[in-house]
């Protein structure tokens, strides 16, 4: 099949192109729009009056077109099924991350082509949910051969891969934390590094410690690697402080968070990447994100898609969360699941719909972006323009 060398968007109701240069208040919206596409340099050409002529032609009948979603946290890589761990919370039993253990051993166990059949059946979910950038980390193999593996399949994807050899102790290390770090430094990220594009550790009490992850992230620097960290997700702690000391691009998780925190990454290019899904999931407070937002901080949201935590890909789901329970407006929800997103991976090609921007569009089955949060649960993407398609068989 031929591909027309542009296409056109037509007939946009409501065009959020989050270039205030192109358009009204901060996400540059355009009303009655088109959207001009080039097929070949996967670029948009034109943002203009709707009747804009192409090759080839959607028309949106007047609803409403944004950026396509950038979701800078997943765990996409994973075997197994974590329902039964998921019911018992439900129930009262605390997540405390042990999970990830269980997740390990069906990863393991997993052939590599059954970790591609299963990323790609969660990558085509993604796409229609319209997610069309997608970072994707390693983190259930916790030794040399299955860390390197995972990461094969991800980069197989997407370039946004992340080594995250420090998530959990593995079984065979119990009460020796400085040796797996040691391996995770040395032989682990030496296999891991070629694949990836970024580095990762778990802060938190009964993963790894502050200095354990500063060694991690200095290491995954000496290597080549862009830094980011999960931190203060199940409390208070150092991790956000560790990842604006050390210049991470994201600190991802922020649920609890103190004042000094706060300050410093507000003070900071680090983005605070927050995952509403994990704490729907693990039953954690939201994070007032208006914190956040008021001291200048850069706020991304991400699904953290895993089997533990946060088993959705839908960033519709986490926009709703974000507006209903953690004191963010709509249009700072989208800012955060696009630009946010983008920045959260150091990216300036992606999450705006502006000429020489990547022609990465969704259409809405809705006149306006307000719905991603007014109708919650209701699949309201008709069609995604960009990359991670394809994938469905
Ligand atoms: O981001 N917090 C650490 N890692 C994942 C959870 C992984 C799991 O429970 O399998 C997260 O929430």
């Amino acid at each position: 099949m031929t591909t027309a060398p542009t296409h056109v968007i037509d007939n946009i109701g409501v065009l959020v192109t989050n270039d205030p240069s192109l358009g009204e208040g901060p996400l540059g919206i355009v009303k009655n729009a088109s959207l001009v596409l080039d097929n070949t340099s996967d670029a948009v050409i034109a943002v203009g009056p709707a009747g804009a002529v192409a090759d080839d032609r959607t028309d949106a009948n007047g609803a409403c077109v944004l950026p396509g979603f950038v979701d800078s946290h997943t765990h996409l890589v994973f075997a197994g099924d974590r329902a039964e761990e998921f019911t018992a919370r439900m129930t009262g039993q605390p997540y405390d991350g042990g999970g990830i253990r269980v997740t390990t051993d069906a990863t393991r166990s997993a052939t590599t082509d059954e970790l591609h059949r299963l990323v790609r059946l969660r990558l085509a979910e993604a796409h229609r949910a319209g997610t069309t950038t997608i970072e994707i980390k390693s983190g259930y193999g916790l030794n040399i051969e299955d860390e390197a593996r995972s990461l094969q399949v991800a980069e197989a994807y997407t370039t946004e891969t992340t080594f995250l050899g420090a998530h959990l102790l593995p079984n065979e290390f119990a009460g020796r934390s400085g040796d797996y770090i040691d391996l995770v430094c040395k032989e682990m990220l030496e296999a891991s590094a070629p694949h990836a594009k970024w580095v990762d550790a778990f802060c938190e009490v009964g993963a790894f410690d502050e200095d354990e992850c500063r060694a991690v992230l200095d290491a995954g620097r000496e290597a080549g690697l862009g830094l980011r960290l999960h931190g203060n997700q199940l409390g208070e702690g150092p991790g956000v402080q560790l990842a604006v000391e050390c210049g991470c691009a994201s600190v991802d998780h922020c649920t609890h968070l103190t004042d000094a925190d706060i300050e410093a990454l507000a003070g900071s290019d680090t983005v605070a990447t927050l995952l509403p899904a994990a704490d729907f999931s693990t039953k954690q407070p939201y994070i007032d994100a208006r914190r956040l937002i008021d001291a200048g901080a850069t706020v991304a949201i991400a699904s953290n898609c895993n089997p533990g935590s946060s088993y959705t890909t839908s960033m519709s789901f986490c926009i709703a969360i974000a507006v209903r329970e953690m004191n963010m407006t709509i249009d700072e929800a989208i800012q955060a699941v696009t630009i946010g997103g983008a920045e959260a991976l150091r990216r300036d090609d992606i999450g705006r719909l502006a000429p020489g921007m990547a022609a990465h569009a969704i259409v809405l089955d809705a006149p306006s972006y307000h719905h991603l949060a007014y109708r919650p649960g209701v699949p309201l993407i008709a069609k995604t323009f960009g990359p991670l398609g394809g994938f469905e068989s």
